[in-house]
């Protein structure tokens, strides 16, 4: 299959089964996410796998987009890591932390879906509760939270997913 096709086949997954994430499988995703381009190779994405049964109760208070999966991953960068630009004029103190954790988290998406595992990317929670139940330290900024799992007998994607605008709405020949 092409990346092409890859792409275009993936689906936001919400209907998850109890099946586990294999080992082998979760370690290569999270290969996937290790291996990534960041700004000025600084690597401040962080990876916190939520698996355990305390783990997912504690997920369960934070976002109610959890659809019972059986691994999420909540991804983070390192804000003592992280390449910042204070000088941006048009973004005063700006930092490369959400794009540096988003590629990772795109490689991984993409890597699950080509080992067949379904993903859900979340950003529906409260970044400073999310610090707070996970009792992470403040420099630790959750970015988003991807969803890994296989899917049960009710899954199919969200009418959203099939509503993509036309190219041209997108691309500007400048
Ligand atoms: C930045 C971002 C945040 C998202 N947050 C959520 C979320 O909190 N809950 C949810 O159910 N889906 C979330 N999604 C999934 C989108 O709704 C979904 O990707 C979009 O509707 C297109 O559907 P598709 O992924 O099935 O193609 C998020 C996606 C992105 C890229």
């Amino acid at each position: 299959m092409s990346f092409l096709e890859l792409a275009k086949n993936r689906f936001s997954e919400r209907f998850f089964s109890d099946k586990k994430v294999e080992k082998e499988k979760l370690d290569m995703i999270l290969e996937a996410g290790r291996i990534v381009p960041t700004a000025c190779n600084y690597q401040p994405q962080r990876f916190f796998v939520i698996s355990s049964d305390e783990g997912m109760a504690k997920l369960k208070t934070v976002t109610k987009f959890h659809y019972n999966v059986p691994v999420m991953i909540l991804m983070c960068y390192d804000d003592d890591v992280v390449w910042t630009q204070p000088n941006d004029r048009l973004l005063p103190n700006y930092n490369s932390g959400d794009q540096d954790v988003s590629i990772a988290a795109t490689t991984m998406m993409y890597e699950a879906e080509e080992l067949g595992v379904h993903t859900i990317w979340i950003r529906g929670f409260d970044a400073k509760t999310v610090q707070e139940v996970f009792e992470l330290p403040d420099n630790m900024i959750p970015v988003m939270m991807l969803g890994l799992g296989y899917p049960n007998e009710n899954s199919k994607p969200n009418p959203w997913h099939f509503k993509r605008n036309e190219l041209e709405s997108f691309v500007k020949y400048i």
